[in-house]
């Protein structure tokens, strides 16, 4: 397979010597928050403008007895359509689908989850519900009173410079004394926010328009990914969307390719997903341990694409441990192809051990590269590590 050695170099090299410049001191919200990406839940692509309180309580009844919980997934996250009027004080409050914010929070809180909200710099947010013009210091003070631990700042039809409004946000949260992770959701005009993002306190920032529940978009928004590792690292992470996983629209196969690149790009595992009606097979893709250990690597290094030949891909994510983990992809449409991991593509030597992260399973001690048969629209992923 054609090999891209340079990617390589960003993806293990240079990244490694911007991260602790930007996990310093420089930023002081994003510091300590969100050292490996976020997990958790988010209402948009299930539920929409639909959601309820009672939706949102369930889905953090879900995860906190199915095994996501255990397995990482903490924030429990309401996306638009929440918000409702505010008072003679400007206070905001939600709207009818919502009873006691406040509760909610400490609701989630019991079930030791975590508690996130949706709002926008503008008058309106993006589906059209009050956002935060003119009352960003009392929403952010409103916020943390309600107990929220994640903000999703939304920016659709912007009129102010983008970059100064999400730096007066960053800058209301950390006046509020409370801790959330902060995501910077650009969808419509992102303005490389990658590369200013954890200037104002991002933790996280979207890379791309919204992501659809089908192949297409999934594989191009994925796979589109190259070249943007070397602006995440801990505390500060490339958002591709949400996961699907489970909302209908791909295969199983193709969720898994899903979660195995979503992981090898260091993403943010945010399932948006109705959990309380995920299949067994579902639920074992969202909370495989091997492949969940991958994204949440102490290290931190978005992986990258070191090798293609058409639709054939290898992408990389170098591991804390010295070992790699290796995702062979066959974005093809119609037939199972061979992919083939050169070891020296990736840096490692002569003879090489090659665990399969899905199956669980010691595949044995392989010379020169890995060649595995993988499914149109699937993928096998491995950890390989040398053997001395
Ligand atoms: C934008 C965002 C989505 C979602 C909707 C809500 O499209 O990108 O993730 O938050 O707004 O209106």
């Amino acid at each position: 397979m054609k090999t891209k050695s340079s990617h390589w170099g960003v993806c293990a090299g240079l990244a490694l010597i911007i991260f602790p410049l930007l996990g310093g001191t420089l930023f002081a919200q994003g510091t300590q928050l969100a050292r490996t990406p976020p997990m958790g839940w988010n209402s948009w692509y299930a539920f929409g403008c639909k959601v309820t309180e009672a939706i949102v309580r369930a889905q953090a009844d879900a995860i906190a007895s199915n095994g996501m919980k255990a397995a990482g997934y903490e924030f429990v996250n309401i996306d638009d359509c929440w918000s409702g009027k505010r008072d003679e004080t400007g206070s905001i409050h939600p709207n009818e689908r919502f009873s006691d914010m406040k509760a909610l929070g400490e609701y989630i809180h019991s079930k030791g989850l975590k508690f996130g909200l949706y709002s926008s710099p503008e008058a309106k947010t993006c589906g059209g519900f009050e956002g935060s013009l003119g009352h960003v210091e009392q929403d952010a003070r409103t916020y943390a009173d309600w107990g929220a631990d994640f903000l999703k700042y939304d920016n659709c039809r912007a009129t102010q410079d983008k970059i100064v409004a999400y730096e007066r946000m960053h800058q209301a949260i950390m006046k509020t004394g409370r801790p959330m992770v902060y995501l910077l959701c650009l969808s419509t005009d992102m303005d490389r926010v990658w590369r200013w993002g954890a200037t104002v306190g991002g933790n996280l920032w979207r890379t791309t328009t919204d992501i659809q529940d089908k192949w297409e978009s999934m594989a191009l928004v994925g796979f589109g990914q190259n070249g943007l590792e070397r602006f995440a690292g801990p505390g500060h992470w490339n958002d591709p969307d949400m996961l699907q996983v489970g909302n209908g629209g791909m295969k199983l196969e193709e969720y898994r390719t899903q979660m195995s690149l979503w992981c090898l790009l260091a993403a943010p595992l945010i399932s948006s997903a109705d959990l309380t009606k995920l299949t067994p097979a579902l639920l074992a893709l969202l909370t495989n341990p091997e492949v969940i250990a991958v994204d949440q690597d102490p290290a931190g290094i978005q992986g990258c694409r070191v090798a293609q030949e058409g639709p054939l891909e290898v992408w990389m994510k170098p591991l804390a441990d010295g070992s790699k983990a290796v995702g062979l992809f066959n974005r093809g449409h119609y037939s199972a192809n061979p992919v083939t991991v050169n070891f020296r593509d990736i840096d490692l030597g002569e003879k090489v051990s090659v665990r399969d992260l899905w199956a669980h399973k010691e595949l044995g001690v392989f010379t020169d590269h890995f060649e595995a048969t993988v499914p149109n629209h699937g993928v096998v992923m491995i950890k390989v590590k040398n053997t001395f």
